[in-house]
């Protein structure tokens, strides 16, 4: 077992993250007992600790950009330099842990009022940059393109008219200016900043950069029939896995494991709420 990592160690006493679809992507992996593993996304260790369970003698390489994690640190973006050989099966479970979430005070929850960082490999722009320094437009397309937000030019503008009195320092200035031009009553059921936070988030860590990138060094990564494993958490990550499988399928270099995604058991998602925008889709290399 790996020593305990520090954001694990903040979160003993708090909520734990808990691995999701931990079972189905497993068994998708196809694991045998000389397997060569390699996890993209280690996080709190739930998914590589139970292929350590299952499968002792898999080796297992495991990487997380998050420097406060137990794993080699860097972005999956970066594979190449990480995997020097073939490996069986890859797992990227995407975007953001509990841990980070609840317990990294880096801001990446509207619902706690922590400086606005939101890097999760702690290097690069934060999110606090990007407010504060961004014009109108970029940071609409920021919040359209990455949020899905509706009212991204009311936010944008509100951004800009606040920063021109007061710079942002913490997630409540973003989560005040929010709520200014989209009041709790408004007709979603999430919380209003969720979709603003998100789309910050995204854009701090360059993610959909990264997953484009990481799916194409990892498909280069992966032996004849090995594996390969991203569960998504929102659409727009979801539509990038969708096409790049799509393409290789195409092209007849894979393979389908999944033919429509997997998605959590009701069971799992009563749980585990944060399981419940989860999609898991699998595909397996070609000669
Ligand atoms: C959902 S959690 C993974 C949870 C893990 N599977 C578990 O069960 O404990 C996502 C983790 O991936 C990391 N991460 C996200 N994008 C990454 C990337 N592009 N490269 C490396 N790590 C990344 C985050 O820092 C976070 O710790």
């Amino acid at each position: 077992m790996p020593r305990v990592g520090r954001l694990i160690e903040k979160g003993l006493n708090q909520s734990m993250h808990k691995p999701v679809l931990l079972h189905e992507s497993i068994e998708a992996l196809d694991l045998k007992p000389n397997s060569i593993f390699f996890d993209g996304t280690f996080g709190g260790g739930g998914h590589s600790n139970e292929v350590r369970k299952q499968f002792p003698m898999v080796k297992i390489i495991a990487i997380d950009q998050d420097p406060e994690v137990d794993a080699i640190h860097t972005n999956f973006r970066n594979l190449d330099k990480i995997v020097t050989q073939k490996v069986d099966a890859i797992l990227f479970d995407l975007g953001i842990s509990t841990l980070q979430l609840e317990n990294s005070g880096r801001g990446f929850s509207f619902l706690k009022n922590e400086p606005l960082d939101m890097r999760m490999s702690g290097e690069g722009i934060t999110a606090r940059d990007i407010l504060n320094s961004w014009d109108e437009h970029a940071i609409e397309l920021v919040l359209r393109g990455f949020g899905e937000e509706k009212i991204s030019k009311k936010i944008a503008r509100a951004i800009i008219k606040r920063r021109k009195i007061k710079s942002f320092q913490t997630t409540f200035d973003l989560v005040e200016t929010v709520l200014a031009v989209k009041p709790k009553s408004w007709r979603e059921k999430i919380h209003p900043a969720t979709k603003t936070f998100q789309a910050l988030r995204i854009a701090t860590n360059e993610e959909l950069t990264s997953l484009e990138i990481g799916l194409e060094k990892g498909f280069r990564a992966l032996e004849v029939n090995g594996r390969f494993a991203v569960i998504s958490f929102h659409s727009l990550e979801d539509r990038i896995v969708k096409n790049f499988f799509r393409d290789k399928i195409k092209e007849k270099s894979a393979r389908p494991i999944t033919k429509k995604p997997i998605i959590p058991s009701a069971k799992e998602v009563e749980d585990n709420p944060r399981s419940r925008s989860a999609k898991l889709r699998v595909l397996a290399k070609n000669e």
